[in-house]
């Protein structure tokens, strides 16, 4: 059965046409390539056509004749959103610990009395496959609500072999039966397990000469990622846990200088990462480091405003030459949330970024920091039909009428999957 779908007057067809071999970086992250009055046409998932809707029309009329038609008159449509950064599968929450915060604890103290990331690790080791499913295919609904139609998801609530791969198995399910794809990164190193406490090498070994070997060993994951701060991994360790990971084929990325600077933006430049993440206290050297080595910049301004913290400083990596992408973060201890366009919010009103920037941030170099961009990110001839329509007239509304859900319509790879703000239900949805 041949799938056609084609969409008609938009308001603003927003195509970010142009960065799929590079991310944008500097003034490039400004370009949007806006068509008015614009058009697009795919068949059996792919893009085939995109421009105005006279042109498209005179020139696909059979094609469009078998078409699913929308009409996004006063809209504007964009690329599928993407997430490049999220804990998407996990158990429980944490919301004891937020009234714990907002009476003066901070998040560190939280942990090292052994809450926060062990707190969720405890749960997730408890949960079944079933459970962890469940609870992570809702989250992933709530996205797609919120027009993103890929994440990366990580594991690192699991911190046995056992556990983790448990996790990296639930990504890979819902990636199958669920209508957004999801990118799986390892992150064995999210924190050193309350037993391995007073020798910590104990449990950087077993990352490296056990986890490592058994998830490359079953492709579970794309990336390796490392939560390099003080108390957590040393530079050193995240260092050697990068550079084993590489030698298995596995991509380097890294939590990076998210609560006091500690050389984390430096490694990802040694390393060659193709993200360094957080960057609320990278140095002006590390930043430097990373335009060289292009290593992009995945900034989580949830995470400071949750955590009542200073901001990146996005202004001056995007001038000095980082490409910048922006993701949620989404998890139960540092970032509650699930809403994209509310990151896109905040990276404009508390990181000087345009509402130009915060769209490319979300698309196409977003895709670049998963190395997905030959696939999705922008809306060009040949790559999947992954598209969101926002109820807006014109895309600066989106980061002026903040904290709301604009999305109206989401198609992933060519199929109708959020329409009139609901959830299609879909056909390949299997149970567990
Ligand atoms: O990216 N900083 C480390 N990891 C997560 C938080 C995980 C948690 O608190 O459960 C983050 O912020
Ligand atoms: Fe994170």
């Amino acid at each position: 059965m041949t799938n056609i779908l084609f969409i008609k007057h938009a308001a603003q067809l927003i195509t970010m046409r142009g960065h799929t071999e590079r991310p944008a970086k500097g003034s490039a992250m400004r370009e949007l390539s806006i068509i008015e009055d614009g058009s697009i046409l795919s068949h059996d998932g792919k893009i085939v056509a995109v421009g105005k809707t006279a042109e498209i029309q005179k020139n696909y009329p059979e094609l469009i004749e078998n078409a699913t038609e929308v009409d996004a008159t006063n809209k504007i449509v964009t690329p599928g959103l993407i997430d490049p950064h999220t804990h998407l599968v996990h158990a429980g929450t944490r919301e004891n610990e937020y009234a714990m915060r907002l009476n003066g604890k901070t998040y560190m103290d939280i942990m090292n009395a052994g809450g926060g990331i062990h707190a969720t690790t405890r749960a997730t080791q408890m949960a079944g496959f079933a459970q962890l499913y469940e609870e992570s295919r809702k989250r992933l609904d709530t996205f797609l609500l919120h027009g993103v139609t890929t994440i990366e998801a990580k594991s690192g609530y699991g911190l046995t072999t056992e556990h983790e791969i448990k996790q990296l198995e639930v990504a890979k399910k819902l990636h199958e039966d669920h209508a957004v794809d999801v990118v799986s990164t390892f992150m064995g190193a999210h924190a050193i397990p309350v037993s391995d406490k007073d020798d910590p090498e104990v449990f950087v070994d077993k990352v490296i000469h056990e986890m490592l070997p058994e998830v490359a060993k079953r492709k579970l994951a794309k990336f390796n990622d490392v939560f390099c701060e003080r108390g957590v991994f040393t530079p050193e360790q995240s260092k050697r846990i990068l550079e084993a990971g590489k030698k298995y084929g596995l991509i380097p990325k890294i939590h990076a200088d998210e609560i006091e600077p500690y050389g984390g933006a430096e490694i990802a430049a040694e390393v060659s990462a193709i993200s360094a993440d957080h960057l609320l206290k990278a140095s002006e050297k590390g930043i430097q480091q990373m335009a060289d080595k292009e290593v992009i910049g995945v900034l989580l301004p949830g995470t400071a405003f949750f955590l009542m913290a200073e901001y990146a400083e996005a202004r001056k990596m995007i001038d000095n030459g980082v490409a910048v992408a922006l993701s949620t973060d989404a998890n139960p201890g540092s970032s509650p949330t699930l809403s994209l366009p509310f990151i896109m919010n905040l990276g404009c009103l508390n990181m000087g970024m345009t509402p130009e920037e915060v769209l490319i941030a979300t698309t196409i170099n977003a895709a670049h920091a998963i190395d997905y961009a030959q696939e999705v990110g922008s809306l060009e001839v040949g790559k999947k039909a992954d598209i969101t329509i926002f109820n807006v007239p014109n895309y600066l509304t989106l980061s002026y009428q903040y904290g709301m859900n604009h999305v109206d319509t989401v198609i992933k790879n060519g199929c109708v999957v959020v329409k009139n703000r609901q959830l299609v239900k879909q056909q390949n949805e299997s149970k567990v």
